[in-house]
């Protein structure tokens, strides 16, 4: 796998993780305490800075744009039906937020069971159809190129104590909801 892709994959195995929790967090019908109210908070934020802005990010602005370059197909093709999935999380997401505004828990968990259905789906996909494209099309040089791309961008986007910080939730958020933190990967 290139260096790009090898990139994107660990930071699928964050999300696969912090979806876990997720589901853990929609089984309550009702919030009891301010702490469990604040980590749905935090996890929506994380969701809209290290999924969408910094993840999806990089996939949009950097990988998917590589990928037209060498002829994948966007309309009608792969690259289109993956933003047509970031833009249906950002718009569960955007449930998930006013949801949280007005404390409606039932809504929250509805626009968050699609979330976790979507992005499940949406990464299994890209792991085993996209990237294997995208190794096959792009070479060792324009990986590493991406690669660098990449890091700029996490650096614009979230720069290293956001990273940290986010790094230090997920692992208050799996112990609270009894989630094993082995596979907890936010670098
Ligand atoms: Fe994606
Ligand atoms: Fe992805």
């Amino acid at each position: 796998m290139g260096k790009a892709t090898q990139n994107l994959k660990k930071e699928h195995e964050t999300i696969l993780f912090v979806l876990k929790i997720l589901d853990k967090m929609i089984q309550e019908t009702h919030i009891d305490g301010s702490e469990k109210r604040r980590y749905r908070h935090e996890l929506v934020e994380f969701l809209k800075t290290f999924a969408d802005k910094c993840h999806h990010g990089k996939e949009e602005t950097h990988l998917f744009k590589a990928l037209e370059e060498k002829g994948v197909r966007k309309e009608g093709g792969p690259i289109g039906v993956m933003l047509g999935e970031h833009d249906q999380g950002r718009r569960d997401i955007l449930q998930m937020t006013f949801a949280l505004i007005a404390a409606d828990v039932e809504s929250f968990n509805e626009a968050a069971a699609r979330y976790r259905d979507l992005l499940t789906a949406h990464i299994d996909k890209e792991n085993n159809v996209l990237f294997a494209i995208a190794d096959q099309v792009l070479d060792e040089a324009q990986q590493a190129a991406l690669y660098d791309k990449f890091q700029e961008h996490e650096e614009t986007v979230i720069g290293h104590g956001v990273h940290e910080r986010l790094h230090e939730q997920v692992k208050t958020w799996a112990q609270a909801y009894g989630v094993s933190d082995e596979h907890a990967p936010v670098e």
